[in-house]
């Protein structure tokens, strides 16, 4: 069935820019869009159904391309430590920290786990996101991995959301490795992805590469079994120190390297080569209280395309809203409102290698779009969270959010 959806404004995020259509109309069929445009230009296109959005503002779904949202358990309790003057590296070498959701991760089943890891991806639906990033990380043996990221398929297959599964197996070491970070790291290059990635459950691996997880030589292994698989990379870098590990995730072509808070000018330079892009979490640098600020000003003079994402965990960041990301990329890190939306939409299709169809709206993409009940475009990053008024088109396809 093909639908023209009329009487509406569009925020399209070509080039990055809100790029405005005023009285824009979209045509999609078979779920993609086939035309837009202001209604002056419309072709004449036979169509099936005709719907009125009642001049609504309509913006690429929106794309969450960070997430850790399967977990067990929650750490409130470290929260609470924090608050009382406790840092995140303390709480990890005390075995809490990413340790404690391991053996939350571990113990639960794989039902259980997509039923909690389904309620927190319908609230970010129901927030207007329609692609989902979710990594692994918290299992750390073959068998515990492979549940994460069955759920994560699972996610894809039950919700109408498009789900993206990352391999993190190398996030931190697991118990049974202590004292052999080596043997863990080719346990990972030896057994774990290639067995994982044979049974088509790995579309990008990721890894940690800090202090108190892995060095850059040991993600430099895990990166050249990752490219010998054909499987794209992406890495958690510069978050608490600087290492290089953006520079060194940009010699790879990651897709790419996140957090980046202690990154310098020349790991910029580096990634702007590759085209890999910059995701920022500004809801682990809110809840752990950062100070330093991921150098946005270099970022911007190199051309490093900007994505702003949830980094949803139980950690560091217990964030469900994408939209309040949104504003606390503007208020904390200084980008504006149109930079914000493209580093959710546009830039956030590109960290999950989904340039060609997904995160703007242009003719041949897929029809993925929310027509939101606003005035202006910038509210979307200026109210904190709550749930504004607006329809939710997947595929071409009105979805009921609950
Ligand atoms: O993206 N930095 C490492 N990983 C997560 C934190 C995970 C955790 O603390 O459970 C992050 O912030
Ligand atoms: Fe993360």
């Amino acid at each position: 069935m093909k639908h023209l959806w009329q009487n509406c404004h569009a925020a399209t995020m070509k080039d990055g820019k809100y790029a405005i259509i005023e009285d824009a109309v979209l045509v999609t069929y078979a779920g993609r869009i086939e035309w837009i445009g202001p209604r002056e230009a419309l072709p004449a296109i036979p169509y099936d159904v005709e719907v009125d959005l009642n001049g609504a503002w309509v913006t690429p779904g929106l794309i969450d391309c960070h997430t850790h949202l399967v977990f067990g358990g929650d750490r409130s309790r470290e929260f609470e430590q924090r608050l009382e003057g406790v840092s995140y590296a303390e709480i990890a070498a005390q075995g809490g920290g990413i340790a404690s959701t391991v053996r939350a991760t571990r113990e639960a089943s794989e039902d259980e786990l997509l039923e909690s890891a389904t309620r927190r991806a319908r609230k970010l639906l129901r927030d207007g996101v329609t692609t989902l990033e979710v990594k692994s990380g918290y299992g750390l043996d073959l068998a515990s991995e492979r549940k994460m990221l069955r759920v994560a398929r699972r996610l894809g297959e039950t919700l109408p959301m498009t789900v993206r599964a990352t391999c993190l197996a190398a996030h931190a070491l697991p118990p049974e490795y202590a004292g052999r970070a080596d043997d863990y790291i080719g346990h990972i290059c030896n057994e774990m992805l290639p067995t994982l990635a044979g049974e088509g459950l790995v579309d990008a691996v990721d890894a940690f590469c800090e202090h108190l997880a892995f060095s850059p030589a040991q993600v430099e292994r895990v990166f050249k079994v990752a490219h010998e698989l054909g499987l794209p990379v992406k890495l958690h870098a510069e978050q608490l120190s600087s290492l290089h590990g953006s520079a060194l995730a940009a010699r790879y072509q990651a897709l790419s390297a996140d957090h980046l808070e202690y990154m310098t000018e020349d790991d910029a330079i580096a990634m702007a080569a590759a085209g890999t892009v910059a995701v920022l979490l500004p809801g682990a640098f809110y809840l752990l209280r950062e100070t330093q600020l991921p150098p946005i000003d270099a970022l911007r003079k190199h051309g490093v395309a900007m994505a702003v994402s949830t980094d949803l965990n139980p950690g560091t960041s217990p964030a469900l809203s994408l939209r309040m990301m949104l504003n606390m990329a503007c208020t904390s890190f200084r980008l504006t409102p149109e930079e914000a939306l493209a580093g959710a939409t546009l830039h956030a299709a590109k960290a999950l290698g989904l340039a060609d169809s997904h995160g703007s709206l242009e003719e041949g993409k897929v029809a993925d779009f929310i027509a939101w009940d606003i005035e202006r475009p910038a509210e979307l990053a200026y109210w904190l969270g709550g749930d504004l008024p607006k329809r939710v088109i997947r595929h071409g396809q009105e979805i009921d959010c609950g």
